[in-house]
């Protein structure tokens, strides 16, 4: 009977077995963090305020998220309904594939690009067609509507992208929901606030429209994990059966509250962000490195051969920035996420020393 049991251990599914690992690398990260996007800051304090004022009795509740996704509606101008909270825009993109994607399908996705949409595809019986940018790492909108089938049930686009940064314009996206009605196009605009412009606006008007958002960017609660899916009222009613009610936990809904009312925090991020992106820029151009255009908290650079001692001599000097050569199309690049003015200039110390050292040969190891 021992021998049984030791031998008979549960198989899972074929496709869970033949998902590859996928380990982020986290970990001893008490540096300058360029590595995930994130906000490399703080919150909005009064969102420290909010956690202060949470009674340890409200912890026994169960987390009650209705109020506070009307609240988000409200503030997105869109109905409750049409917006439900997720434990990140992770658990938004793993709900909305499992509640659309069945075998025979088709999910198309613009490569490079976040690496999450392949990872939860690769657990549903669809089939991933990737569709490859040029080396311009521009939109493949051509590309993309070239590859439409019958069976195209969901079309995944980061808008900014990453780690290109670049974008899909409002007209494409529009284009590619017209091409494929049978199909979910959900636009990611987890950078939305470094890039400004939003397909927000179209949620119940385009039938086949579906926006995700997350607050773990611009707002700086990737901690928390907070994150939304925005779409029209028969599609949110099957991703409302598939999302767990309970997936957001009450500390985060008391704190997305407070991190919403505070746009004056958020506004100031952004536009430290972006006049640091501009700075950067300007340094990348002067060392001469080549970079692409970046609507994001974020710009991909072209180390070539030697990016892993480039991002080790980055991490020596107290930098992480994050190798991105295993992307498809993104061999030798690496991206690095902006911070603030003050954070940057030390990024630029780091960068200008550690292209000095690959281009005199030195610094091995
Ligand atoms: C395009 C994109 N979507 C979603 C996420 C993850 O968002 P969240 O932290 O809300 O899961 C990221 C994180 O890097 C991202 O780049």
């Amino acid at each position: 009977m021992a021998d049984a049991l030791k031998t008979a251990s549960p198989a899972p599914r074929a496709r869970v077995q033949a998902m590859k690992e996928y380990h982020p690398p986290l970990g001893c990260r008490d540096t300058l963090r360029l590595d995930f996007n994130e906000n490399t800051l703080a919150c909005s304090p009064k969102v420290r305020e909010a956690l202060a004022a949470v009674s340890l009795g409200s912890l026994t509740r169960y987390p009650e998220r209705e109020p506070v996704e009307a609240m988000v509606a409200a503030h997105l101008g869109l109905k409750a309904e049409q917006v439900a909270l997720t434990n990140g825009v992770d658990e938004a993109i793993h709900v909305l594939f499992e509640t659309f994607l069945e075998a025979g399908d088709e999910l198309l996705l613009p490569v490079p690009t976040y690496t999450m949409y392949e990872v939860y595809a690769s657990a549903t019986d669809a089939r991933v067609i990737a569709v490859q940018a040029a080396d311009d790492l521009r939109f493949p909108f051509e590309r993309l509507v070239a590859a439409i089938t019958p069976k195209t049930k969901v079309i995944a686009i980061a808008n900014p992208n990453s780690p290109s940064g670049s974008v899909a314009t409002r007209e494409q996206i529009l284009e590619l929901a017209r091409r494929a009605p049978q199909a979910v196009v959900l636009v990611d605009e987890a950078y939305f606030h470094f890039y400004g412009e939003t397909v927000m606006d179209l949620v119940g008007t385009v039938p086949n429209l579906i926006v995700a958002r997350t607050f773990s960017k611009a707002y700086g609660l990737a901690g928390l994990r907070l994150g939304l899916l925005a779409g029209p009222l028969d599609l949110m009613r099957w991703v409302r059966r598939v999302l767990s009610p309970y997936s957001v936990n009450s500390l985060a809904l008391v704190c997305l509250r407070a991190a919403l009312a505070d746009t004056e925090y958020l506004d100031w991020y952004v536009g430290e962000v972006l006049a640091a992106r501009s700075e950067f820029e300007a340094a990348l151009d002067a060392a001469g490195v080549r970079r692409w255009p970046s609507w994001a908290n974020f710009i991909l650079v072209e180390i070539g051969a030697r990016h892993v001692e480039f991002v080790r001599l980055m991490r020596d000097a107290g930098v992480l920035v994050r190798d991105r050569s295993s992307d498809p199309g993104c061999d030798g690049r690496v991206r690095i996420t902006i911070g603030t003015r003050e954070q940057m200039k030390q990024a630029v110390v780091a960068l200008n020393e550690a292209m000095a050292a690959l281009r005199s040969g030195g610094e091995t190891r």
